[in-house]
C-alpha cells in the first residue's frame, strides 16, 4: 500500500517547521499531498523529491514561515486547506486559499471559528445555507492567543488546525475531544519534540500543546494507508475465489475501524507480521473471499473509519441480509455528499440501497453478483470512483465510472494495482 495520506501531509508540514533536514520515505505522492508540498515551498521551506516516495525537507522554523507570493491552490484537498489555515493563523501572513469545485463547497466555518478566537481574521466566500467556503483569505495573528477549544464535530482536521496554530502561539493551547479522532498529529508533534500531552478526563481526550515550540528535524517512514487498503480488502472479500495479501497496512486504532466491521460481517482477515513503522502500528493483511452477513454498524466506530464507508457500502451490497448505518452526517461534507453519491451509484450498479438522513440501509445480494451498469457519477470524489470500481469486480456486466481522474488525489497506483491482482 502507498503511504498514508494523513501522515504524509503532516510529515511535510512539520518538516517545513523544523530547522534542518527532515527525510521522509514512503511519502504518498498523490495530488493532495503535492498541494501541501507546493504550499510549504511557497511559504519558504525547501521540499524536494529525491526518489520514489523519498523526500528531503529543509524547514524554516516555527514562526518563520513566509508570506506566499500568490494564492495557495489546495486542489481537492480538505486536509491541506484546514491544517494550513491553522499554520497560517498564528504567523504574520496574509494569504488566499482556493480549490476545485468539490473543495469550494466544503464547510470551512469549523476551522474559522476556533482560529478567529485565536486572533486570526478571515474573509470567506458564502456557500449553501450560509456556510463559509473557499476561496478565502486568512490574516494570521502574531502573537496569537492560546485557547481552550472543545470540538463540536468529531474532526481530526479541526483538532489539527488548532494544534498547529498552537505551535506558534505563546502559552498552552488546549483541544478537548469528546469523541476520539485520528491521532497522527499528536504522535508526530511529539516525535518532532513538541511539548504535547494527552489526558483522558471524564471520557474526553484533553490535548495540550505548549507554543513557541522548537521542532527537531526527523527521519520519518510513512506507513501504508488503511483507507487505500480498504478497497482491496473489500474486493478480496466479495470476489469469489480471492485470496490476497495486502502489505504494509497502517493499523493505528483511530483508523482501523473498517477491519473490525468487516470481521463482524464475517470477513476472513488475518494480520501477519505486526510491526511498527514511523511510530504507528502496521501489519500485512491476508484476506480471503468470505460469505459476508449484514449488520447494524455501531455509530461509535464511525470516526475510526470515516473515509471507509463508501467501500463498506459495497461490501454490504454483496452481503447476506441488511446492513444499517447511522450517525454518518459527516459523510455529507466530504469530497462529495457520500451518502447520496453512494446511494445513487450503487442503485445504478444494481444494489438495493435506501438513503436516510444519516446513513444508508443496504439489502445485500447474499453473494450473488450485482447486475452492474452505469455510468455512475464520481462527483470529483476519489473514494466514490474506487468504491464503484470494486463493485464492478463483483458485477455481471461491470460498472462504468464516469470520471476516474480524482483517484490520483489519494491513490495514483490504484488502477495498475487493481489490474495486477485481477489478472
Ligand atoms: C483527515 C481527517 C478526516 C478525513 C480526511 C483526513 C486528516 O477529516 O476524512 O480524509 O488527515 O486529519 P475530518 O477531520 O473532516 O473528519
Amino acid at each position: 500500500m502507498p503511504g498514508d495520506k494523513s501522515i504524509s501531509h503532516r510529515s511535510i508540514m512539520l518538516g517545513a517547521l523544523a530547522v534542518g533536514e527532515t527525510r521522509v520515505s514512503g511519502l504518498l505522492e498523490g495530488e493532495d499531498v503535492l498541494a501541501t508540498a507546493a504550499a510549504m515551498r511557497a511559504m519558504g521551506a525547501q521540499v524536494e523529491r529525491i526518489g520514489d516516495g523519498e523526500w528531503l525537507i529543509h524547514g524554516v522554523g516555527v514562526g518563520a514561515l513566509l508570506q506566499p507570493e500568490a494564492p495557495l491552490d489546495m486542489g481537492n484537498s480538505g486536509t491541506s486547506t484546514r491544517l494550513l489555515m491553522g499554520l497560517v493563523a498564528s504567523h504574520a501572513i496574509e494569504t488566499r486559499f482556493f480549490g476545485d469545485a468539490s473543495l469550494s463547497k466544503r464547510p470551512m466555518g469549523r476551522v474559522i471559528e476556533p482560529l478567529s478566537q485565536m486572533g486570526a481574521a478571515f474573509e470567506a466566500s458564502e456557500g449553501a445555507n450560509g456556510s463559509k467556503t473557499l476561496p478565502l483569505t486568512v490574516r494570521g495573528a502574531n502573537p496569537a492567543v492560546p485557547i481552550e477549544y472543545r470540538l463540536p464535530v468529531a474532526s481530526a482536521q479541526v483538532k489539527s488546525a488548532v494544534l498547529l496554530a498552537g505551535l506558534n502561539t505563546p502559552g498552552i493551547t488546549t483541544v478537548i475531544e469528546p469523541v476520539p479522532t485520528r491521532d497522527h498529529s499528536e504522535r508526530m508533534l511529539r516525535g518532532f519534540g513538541a511539548e504535547l500531552d494527552v489526558e483522558e478526563a471524564g471520557g474526553e481526550r484533553v490535548i495540550r500543546i505548549r507554543g513557541e515550540a522548537e521542532l527537531r528535524p526527523q527521519t520519518i517512514a510513512v506507513p501504508g494507508d488503511p483507507s487505500s487498503a480498504a478497497f482491496f480488502l473489500v474486493a478480496a472479500l466479495v470476489v469469489p475465489g480471492s485470496e490476497l495479501t495486502i502489505e504494509n497496512v497502517g493499523l493505528n486504532p483511530t483508523r482501523a475501524g473498517i477491519v473490525e466491521v468487516l470481521r463482524q460481517m464475517g470477513g476472513d482477515i488475518t494480520e501477519i507480521n505486526r510491526r511498527e513503522v514511523g511510530g504507528e502500528p502496521v501489519a500485512d493483511l491476508l484476506v480471503r473471499h468470505s460469505a459476508l452477513k449484514g449488520i447494524a454498524v455501531d455509530p461509535a466506530i464511525a470516526p475510526s473509519m470515516i473515509d471507509e464507508f463508501p467501500a463498506l457500502f459495497v461490501a454490504a451490497s454483496l452481503a447476506e441480509g441488511t446492513t444499517v448505518t447511522t450517525g454518518l452526517e459527516e459523510l455529507r461534507v466530504k469530497e462529495s455528499d457520500r451518502i447520496t453519491a453512494m446511494a445513487e451509484a450503487l442503485a445504478l450498479a444494481g444494489a438495493r440501497v435506501r438513503e436516510t438522513e444519516d446513513g444508508l440501509i443496504v439489502e445485500g445480494t447474499g453473494g450473488a453478483l450485482l447486475a452492474g451498469g452505469g455510468p455512475v457519477t464520481t462527483h470529483l470524489d476519489h473514494r466514490i470512483a474506487m468504491s464503484l470500481a470494486v463493485a464492478g469486480l463483483a458485477s455481471r456486466d461491470g460498472v462504468e465510472v464516469d470520471d476516474t481522474r480524482p483517484i490520483a488525489t489519494s491513490f495514483p497506483q490504484f488502477e495498475a494495482l487493481l489490474d495486477e491482482v485481477t489478472r
